[in-house]
């Protein structure tokens, strides 16, 4: 059954106890976390004390989607703030390989994101050192975006990369997530269905939440 991680991002920030006491009462199994710089991306979400707070209000798992340069200056940090897992953009770090061991090294699962336009055998070297996957669905930077449908291509493939070096590393797909396509999604071997806007508004999150768990 598929791993569902609700995006802290599309809820309402003056209400974030409530959205994590929600969430705490779903039968989602992650909680989906998303920092921005305003540089690797166009947009600023929120960052280590608010991850801080949510960390004691959550009893989920806490997955850190780093949308930023350089993450490897702040990943000590994140790992004080909470963060289970650590999600690293391929296209943000030129020395990968050690960013992922550094996650390692604290403790923490490992994960790369791929933007839309990043193939999926720019992974072929790096997968066999990770915890998960993030295939951006849409392009990284805001909730609320359609899903570009070339993905199911890249889930597939991966899917089949994954099968055939014997890993057990997960596939989660991050963008435009509906209970619309998610049948599809893990259809194609997607293993977690992160989901902002489906779930946040929503009048009855909770059900959404189970929805998703194909
Ligand atoms: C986008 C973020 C996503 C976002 C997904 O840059 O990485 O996690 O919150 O939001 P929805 O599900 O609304 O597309
Ligand atoms: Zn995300």
């Amino acid at each position: 059954m598929a791993i569902v991680a609700p995006s802290l991002l599309a809820a309402n920030f003056l209400k974030l106890e409530e959205a994590c006491n929600m969430i705490n009462e779903s039968v989602a199994d992650w909680l989906h976390l998303d920092v921005m710089d305003g540089r690797f991306v166009p947009n600023i979400s929120f960052g280590i004390p608010v991850i801080e707070h949510v960390r004691k209000a959550t009893k989920k798992i806490c997955d850190v989607h780093l949308m930023i340069e350089e993450p490897g200056n702040l990943v000590p940090t994140f790992k004080k703030a909470g963060a289970d897992n650590i999600i690293v953009h391929l296209e943000a770090c030129p020395n990968l390989h050690r960013n992922i061991q550094q996650i390692k090294e604290l403790g923490m699962n490992a994960a790369v994101a791929i933007n839309p336009h990043t193939p999926v055998f720019l992974l072929e070297d790096i997968l066999v050192d990770l915890h998960h996957v993030l295939i951006m669905t849409v392009n990284p930077g805001f909730g609320g975006q359609k899903f570009i449908p070339h993905s199911i291509e890249k889930i597939k493939q991966l899917r089949k990369m994954i099968n055939e070096k014997n890993l057990n590393v997960l596939i989660e797909v991050d963008g435009g997530v509906t209970v619309g396509n998610a049948k599809e999604l893990v259809d194609a071997g997607a293993d977690v269905l992160v989901a902002g806007n489906m779930v946040f508004s929503s009048n009855d999150p909770l059900s959404v939440i189970k929805q998703l768990r194909f």
